[in-house]
This record gives C-alpha cells, sequence and structure tokens, in this order.
C-alpha cells in the first residue's frame, strides 16, 4: 500500500460544541539532520464526554506523538501545527497547542488531561515508593494527609494491584506491576479526559479485561478515554468509536460496531482481515517510511 491510497474516511469534524477535545488540522513534524519525519498529518478528530476512542495502528504511525502533541511534551527538533482544543468541564477552552508551557503545567498536563504513558519504568520516579508517589499526586490534588493513604490504597485496588505493593521501589515492581501504578498515578487527579497509551502492556488477560472495564467504567460515568492500542479486540471490547492512524494519518474514524461491520478504507480491512478469528492473514507490504 502506498500514501497515495489513502484517504480520509474519518467523520470527526470541527464544530462539535459538545466535544470535549476538538483537533483539527494536527500535524508533527521532526527534523533530524538529513530527514523531517512526518510523524502525525493532517489529523482531524474529537472526542466527547462519556466517549471512549480508541486509536489503532501500526507500531510507528504516530499514536504516541499524538498523545504527546496534546499534552505539549515534545522535543525539541518537533514542529506542531493545526488546533487542539480541550474544553474542561465548567473552564474555559484551552488552545492546546497555543496556550504555553506555564499554562499546561498548571491546569492541563496531569489535571485535565490525564497520561497513562507508554513506559512505565521511564516514568516512574525511582527513590519513591508507590505509595509515596500516589500521596504526593493526591496531595497535590486537593486530598487531606490523612484521607490520601486511604485513597491511594482504593486506587491500587482499582488498577489490580495489592495495596501491599504500594510500599515498594519502583525497580521492585514486575514490568505488569508498574504499568497498573502508572494507570493509578494517572487516574488519581480524576482527569476529564484521560490518554491512556497501551495500558494493557505486559498484562495477562483477566487483568487486561479488568484495566479495559476500570476505563469503560469512566466513560461510562462522564470522563472520556482516548486509548491507544494495537489490541483490535480490545477496541471492539470497550471503545465507542475508533480511530486508525496509517503512516502518520488518520484513515477512518467511526463507531466501533460500523467499523467492524463494514470498514471503509481498505487498510482497516487488512488490519481486520489480520485478526485471528478472521482471516488471520497480515497486512500486505509495509508502511512507508516517515522521512518519505
Ligand atoms: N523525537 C523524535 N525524533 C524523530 N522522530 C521521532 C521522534 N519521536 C518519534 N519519532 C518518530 O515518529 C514516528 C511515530 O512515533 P510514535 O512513537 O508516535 O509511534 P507509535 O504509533 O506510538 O508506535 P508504537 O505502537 O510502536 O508505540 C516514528 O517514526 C518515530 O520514529
Ligand atoms: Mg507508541
Amino acid at each position: 500500500m502506498t500514501t497515495t491510497a489513502l484517504a480520509t474516511t474519518s467523520t470527526a469534524g470541527t464544530d462539535h460544541p459538545t466535544a470535549l477535545l476538538d483537533v483539527d488540522g494536527l500535524t508533527v513534524r521532526f527534523r533530524l539532520p538529513d530527514a523531517v519525519v512526518h510523524a502525525v498529518t493532517d489529523l482531524r478528530l474529537t472526542v466527547r464526554p462519556g466517549e471512549l476512542l480508541a486509536v489503532v495502528g501500526e507500531s510507528g504511525c504516530g499514536k504516541s506523538v499524538l498523545a504527546h502533541a496534546l499534552l505539549g511534551l515534545l522535543p525539541g527538533n518537533a514542529t506542531v501545527t493545526g488546533r487542539a482544543r480541550l474544553h474542561p468541564p465548567a473552564q474555559e477552552p484551552v488552545d492546546l497547542l497555543g496556550c504555553g508551557e506555564r499554562r499546561l503545567a498548571q491546569d492541563v498536563r496531569g489535571r485535565a488531561l490525564g497520561l497513562v504513558p507508554q513506559s512505565p519504568a521511564t516514568a516512574l520516579n525511582p527513590v519513591r515508593t508507590g505509595r509515596r508517589l500516589l500521596v504526593e499526586t493526591l496531595r497535590a490534588h486537593g486530598h487531606s494527609r490523612r484521607n490520601a493513604s486511604t485513597a491511594a490504597d482504593q486506587l491500587a485496588v482499582d488498577v489490580g494491584l495489592d495495596p501491599a505493593d504500594l510500599d515498594r521501589y519502583p525497580h521492585e515492581l514486575s514490568g505488569g506491576m508498574a504499568q497498573r501504578l502508572v494507570t493509578a498515578l494517572a487516574l488519581a487527579p480524576d482527569p476529564p479526559l484521560l490518554l491512556a497509551d497501551e495500558p494493557t502492556t505486559g498484562l495477562d488477560r483477566p487483568l487486561v479485561d479488568h484495566t479495559l472495564d476500570l476505563l469503560r467504567r469512566r466513560c461510562d460515568t462522564g470522563a472520556a478515554v482516548l486509548l491507544i492500542t494495537h489490541d483490535l479486540a480490545a477496541a471492539r471490547r470497550v471503545a465507542d468509536t475508533i480511530a486508525v492512524m496509517y503512516a502518520s494519518r488518520l484513515v477512518e474514524h467511526r463507531p466501533t460496531d460500523a467499523l467492524f461491520d463494514g470498514p471503509a478504507h481498505p487498510y482497516t480491512a487488512g488490519l481486520l482481515d489480520a485478526l485471528p478469528d478472521r482471516a488471520f492473514r497480515p497486512v500486505p507490504g509495509h508502511p512507508p517510511m516517515l522521512t518519505h
């Protein structure tokens, strides 16, 4: 498949007064000494309160860069253009790409917009126990000292951790335990929109389902989740809508059932054909280099 075969079938538009997140024309380029990486190209989507949107696509297609661009977490060689507005409940809308680092740090990151990072090992402070990390986060978001430890225990249970494990340091946790801890940390401020970047990596199937159900329940109570995943079965299980990315572009964005019943884009059809309970046929060819 070549880039010329791409055509967006996104139904997401720009004028959604009820949207929690409204992204239009988001484009990210990375400058390298001898090339430019086209990491995200002209991406348009909306997320509404109560919606669980799954973003799927092959490794390297731009999913994490999308999340990091929304949070202002890209390195200095990145250029970001387009528009991304967050409409937190009962607050002024935030122009995520234009509001500046100070506003992002004070009001957005970890507050209005949470992140479950893809690499828990690098996200956890190695010299603090899980409990201390969680209690500090809860205290920073208004919990009293007495109440924060109990709330930390409850968050541990919510994500499928034994509260006793909170007393370990990050290096004493397995990959799956660290994954659950970063999920608990992201949930502690109760953000209206959570970006969850592969939050089920390293988890056994029952814990995968536990985590997915936890995210689904958040949406059922009015929050929203943008779930980045390779796992189409997971997306089908919990997502209201699915956005398919291919080589930096969003090629299809539709309600989950409609996408599974009749994919509109050939790449989506290829992804569905690759599922074990379907043709189990790999997508032919390779995505193009993002420097091309
Ligand atoms: N700082 C950077 N400088 C140059 N290129 C980068 C940088 N960060 C990411 N990229 C490139 O941007 C593209 C998108 O990366 P991204 O991490 O978003 O992929 P992904 O879809 O999240 O993949 P995975 O499923 O493996 O996590 C990749 O080609 C990657 O190499
Ligand atoms: Mg990624």
